[in-house]
């Protein structure tokens, strides 16, 4: 396992789509392990997208502190509600704001053995997971939000 560079602030990557990826193969997992590393060396991270370390491919790893979610190929089947979200980013450091987004979604995606799952998150489960596929798109926070919010770090 390895800890993997963050892509920052105006790093181009962080503006690319990503890719989908065909086969869950053992450098699939090893990019997952590293990701999943990299956020917890991170200490404040909750959400890693492959695109902040560098790669267009369609992976994510989230922990709300309950479960490791590793995902390849996410996308969100259903949404509904809305909530205010009080949102970072480890790819932007010291930058908070709001962000409107759905209070519940089910995403589908496969698991590190390449296996079909869904998971149905609400409230903060929720923002994470609409904030780590939207990195797959090339979509950052700071694009969405609302209103920039001064947080004690
Ligand atoms: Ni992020």
């Amino acid at each position: 396992m390895a800890i993997r560079k963050l892509r920052l602030n105006d790093d181009e990557i962080l503006r690319k789509k990503a890719r989908p990826v065909e086969h869950v193969d053992d450098r699939i997992r090893e990019i997952l392990r590293d990701m999943a590393e990299t956020m917890y060396a991170a200490g404040n991270g909750v959400g890693l997208a492959a695109n902040q370390v560098g790669l267009l491919k369609r992976l994510v790893t989230i922990d709300m502190g309950d479960h490791l979610y590793q995902m390849v190929n996410p996308e969100i089947v259903s949404a509904e509600g809305e909530q205010l979200c009080l949102e970072g980013c480890l790819s932007f450091p010291g930058k908070w704001g709001n962000v409107q987004r759905p209070w519940k979604v089910t995403v589908r995606a496969l698991d590190e053995n390449g296996q079909p799952f869904e998971v149905t998150g609400e409230g903060d489960l929720a923002k994470c997971l609409c904030h780590e596929i939207d990195h797959l798109d090339g979509i950052v926070f700071v694009d969405k939000v609302t209103e920039f919010v001064q947080v004690e770090e």
